[in-house]
């Protein structure tokens, strides 16, 4: 089997961290999101994958190289427009050779992997397996409708969901998916749909099984499902201590200090990550944070936020909860007269101020 993973698409949901990042390698947990997707599929066995790319082509290419850091053989494959999961398996066709496949979308994050799943789809060698999840919000994604357990209809985004069973974004293909995709027309949103496609497979009495998914699987496309996501890979972490602690400090709880990064009178309370050569100083890291490489916090409180790599906090006397903060960004006490909040954000940007 190949796998195949889509890394294209805007990450619009996630401005503006992604007007100059591919989304998915946003960090959680301080690890790309990609890379649980790359790992979940050579878990499985499988080590040759192709990685459709679009705009933020160069910057995953600089991020996964050839793939020897996973233990796994990549190649890159362009898509030229984002026009539908459908259409990238199109232009996966000479890579994929007729082999059955797994096709993984990048910002998809599976806490148990998908070893078994992709074992029972080589035993049983269906025509498509597809993995289902109880949503609350099941409009967000494609959802299906089973009979019996049998598939019989899966609609994508629809207004008025037939259930709460929401397409997970792991797909398994054998070679038909190719005349599907072929087969159906542009959704209105101008995209050759995956969802349509396995309609079409269904319609066409292939064998479509689906399973629903018990443990825990997370679409990263959103701030608050980024941050969920973090919390539940930070939760399965051990404590482990690569840099410097001084001894005015306190760890508690499960708390990785990766290497070079150094902790001085701080209070660290787990589970939280600090990452490679960034600093904390006088201040309080709370559970359920990630603090990426080579970034500052000096004389402030953070908790239950994901902070990016090269940035500063110092002399905050608010805590900062719930927050995504992005690379290179400073927030800074301002000494300066009138006593004011003083702004340089992006486009898309979002405050909570009280
Ligand atoms: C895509 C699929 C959708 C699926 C979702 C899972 O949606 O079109 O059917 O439920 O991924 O993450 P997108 O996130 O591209 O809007």
């Amino acid at each position: 089997m190949k796998g195949l993973i889509l890394s294209g698409g805007k990450g619009t949901r996630l401005r503006p961290i992604t007007h100059t990042r591919a989304k998915q390698l946003v960090p959680v947990a301080n690890k790309p999101v990609l890379f649980y997707g790359i790992e979940a599929i050579r878990d499985s066995g499988i080590t040759d994958i192709g990685i459709v790319v679009g705009d933020t082509k160069d910057e995953i290419i600089d991020a996964v190289g050839d793939g020897s850091y996973f233990g796994v053989k990549v190649t890159y494959i362009e898509q030229e427009a984002p026009l539908g999961l459908a259409h990238a398996v199109l232009v996966a066709e000479d890579f994929l050779a007729g082999n059955p496949f797994v096709m993984y979308l990048g910002d998809n994050l599976i806490i148990n992997g998908i070893s078994p799943l992709v074992e029972e789809f080589r035993r049983n060698q269906y025509n498509a397996q597809i993995l289902l999840a109880h949503v609350p919000n099941p409009s967000q994604f494609g959802v299906a409708e089973l009979v019996e357990g049998k598939v019989v209809r899966l609609e994508e985004k629809p207004a008025e969901p037939k259930s709460d069973l929401a397409l997970v974004g792991v797909y398994m293909f054998d070679s038909n998916v190719f005349k599907a995709a072929k087969s159906i027309k542009p959704s209105d949103r101008n995209e050759l749909e995956i969802t349509d496609s396995i309609q079409w497979l269904v319609d066409q009495d292939f064998n479509v099984q689906s399973f629903v998914v018990e443990g825990w699987w997370k679409d990263t496309g959103k701030l608050e499902d980024m941050l969920e996501a973090n919390r539940m890979i930070l939760d399965t972490f051990e404590t482990r201590i690569e840099g410097k602690i001084c001894p005015r400090s306190l760890l508690e709880f499960k708390v990785v200090i990766q290497e070079g990064a150094e902790v001085e009178n701080s209070t660290i309370r787990g589970p939280a990550v600090i990452g490679k050569y960034s600093k904390v100083i006088d201040s309080y890291v709370g559970p359920f944070t990630s603090i990426y490489h080579n970034t500052v916090l000096e004389n402030c409180e953070i908790q239950h936020s994901i902070v990016l790599e090269r940035s500063r906090i110092a002399n905050i006397e608010t805590p900062i909860v719930d927050s995504l903060i992005g690379r290179n960004v400073e927030v800074t006490k301002s000494r300066l007269k009138p006593k004011a909040y003083r702004f340089m954000m992006g486009d898309s940007s979002k405050a909570g101020i009280f």
